[in-house]
C-alpha cells in the first residue's frame, strides 16, 4: 500500500509492523530447530506488541471516529489470535500441529491487517492531519515498547484498562524474555563446547576380556547403567546401586559354592578313613581265618618257611631274615607246625 506524504506516521508506522509480520511469518516457515524457535519468539512478540499498540492508540481513536463496529471486528480478531499464539507457545516448534496452525494463523493475520488497512487507515488519515498523526505514531512507538510480548489471552480487552495494565504485564513478560533470552544463549554455547560423543569401541574390548562369567556380566550391568542417557539423575543411580548389589551378592554366591565344595572335599577323606579303617579292620580278620587262631603268619607264609626249612639250604636265621621275623619266632613257629631247620653248624 503506498504511504502519502501527509499519512507517513501512525499508519507508516503500522504498516512497517504488518510487513516485519510478514517477514517474520516466512522466517519461521523456513527454518527449523533452534532457529524456528527464535524466529517464532521473534513472531510471537512482534505480534503481541503490536495488537496492544493498536488497542491501546488506534482502537479509541477509531471509537472517536465512529468506527466502533470495525474496532469490535478487529478486536475480535486479535483476541482468537492472541488465543492462538498462547497454544502455538505451548508445543514445539517441530510438532506437526505447530505447523498446521501457524499456516492458519498466518492466513488469519494477513485477512486481519489487510481488513485494518482497507478500512481503518484511510478513515483515520481522512480525519487527522499530518502532526496529529505523527503525534499518535509517537504514542504507538511508546506503547509497543511497553506492551506485553506475550499472549495473555484472559487479560482485559478494554483499551483503557489495557492502558494501565499493559505496562504492568509488559515489565513483567520482558523479564521473562530476557531469562529465556539467557537461558537459550547458555545451551547454544553449551552445545558447541560440547565435544563430539565418543563411539563405543573403547568399550568392547573390556567386554571380551570377560575374565570370569560374573565379573562380565556385573560390568556389563554397570556400563550399561553408566551409558544409559536418562535424564533423571536418580533413576541412573537407583540402576547403579542395583547393578552395585548385584556385585556384592554375587562373591557371596560364590563363597557358598566354595563353602559347599570345601565340604565335599571334607567329607570326602572322612570316607576314606572310615573305608580304609574298615579295610583294616577287616583284613586281619581275613588273615586269621586263613590261619590258626592266634598265630601272626599267613598260610602261604608257614608253607614257603616250610619249603624253606626241607630244602635245608638256608640257615634259621636266614629264614628268620628273609621274612622280617625272629630266630626265635621261626624256631617257634616249627614246634608249632612240626617241621624241623636245618642244625645250627650246617
Ligand atoms: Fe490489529
Ligand atoms: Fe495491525
Amino acid at each position: 500500500m503506498a504511504i502519502p506524504e501527509a499519512r507517513a506516521d501512525l499508519i507508516d508506522e503500522i504498516l512497517k509492523d504488518h510487513a516485519a509480520i510478514q517477514a517474520l511469518f516466512a522466517r519461521v516457515e523456513s527454518t527449523s530447530g533452534q532457529g524456528k524457535e527464535e524466529a517464532f519468539t521473534a513472531l510471537r512478540r512482534k505480534l503481541i506488541t503490536h495488537e496492544n499498540a493498536e488497542q491501546t492508540v488506534v482502537h479509541p481513536l477509531l471509537e472517536r471516529l465512529g468506527g466502533k463496529s470495525v474496532m469490535d471486528e478487529r478486536l475480535a480478531e486479535e483476541r482468537k489470535g492472541e488465543q492462538v499464539l498462547a497454544q502455538l507457545s505451548d508445543l514445539r516448534v517441530d510438532d506437526p500441529l505447530f505447523e498446521t496452525m501457524l499456516l492458519q494463523l498466518k492466513e488469519d493475520v494477513v485477512r486481519h491487517a489487510s481488513a485494518e488497512e482497507s478500512e481503518e487507515h484511510p478513515r483515520i488519515a481522512a480525519a487527522l492531519d499530518m502532526n496529529r498523526l505523527a503525534q499518535l505514531g509517537n504514542d504507538f512507538r511508546a506503547a509497543e515498547s511497553l506492551a506485553p510480548t506475550r499472549p495473555h489471552p484472559r487479560g482485559p480487552s478494554s483499551p483503557a484498562v489495557k492502558m494501565i495494565s499493559g505496562p504492568v504485564v509488559g515489565i513483567v513478560d520482558r523479564a521473562r524474555d530476557a531469562a529465556e533470552d539467557a537461558g537459550r544463549k547458555q545451551a547454544s554455547r553449551k552445545r558447541a563446547t560440547r565435544p563430539a560423543p565418543q563411539k563405543s569401541a573403547a568399550r568392547r574390548p573390556a567386554a571380551r576380556k570377560a575374565p570370569t562369567r560374573a565379573a562380565s556380566v556385573t560390568k556389563t550391568s554397570v556400563r550399561r547403567t553408566a551409558n544409559k542417557t536418562s535424564t533423571r539423575p536418580t533413576a541412573r543411580k537407583s540402576t547403579v546401586r542395583r547393578a552395585a548389589k548385584k556385585i556384592s551378592t554375587r562373591p557371596a554366591a560364590k563363597k557358598t559354592s566354595v563353602r559347599r565344595a570345601a565340604k565335599k572335599t571334607s567329607t570326602r577323606p572322612a570316607v576314606r578313613k572310615t573305608a580304609a579303617r574298615r579295610s583294616a579292620a577287616r583284613k586281619p580278620a581275613t588273615r586269621r581265618s586263613r590261619t590258626k587262631q592266634g598265630s601272626p603268619y599267613t598260610r602261604a607264609e608257614i608253607a614257603q618257611i616250610k619249603r624253606e626249612a626241607r630244602d635245608r639250604n638256608l640257615s634259621t636265621a636266614q629264614i628268620a631274615r628273609r621274612h622280617g621275623r625272629t630266630v626265635g619266632g621261626i624256631r617257634s613257629l616249627a614246634a608249632k607246625e612240626g617241621f624241623s631247620l636245618r642244625p645250627k653248624n650246617r
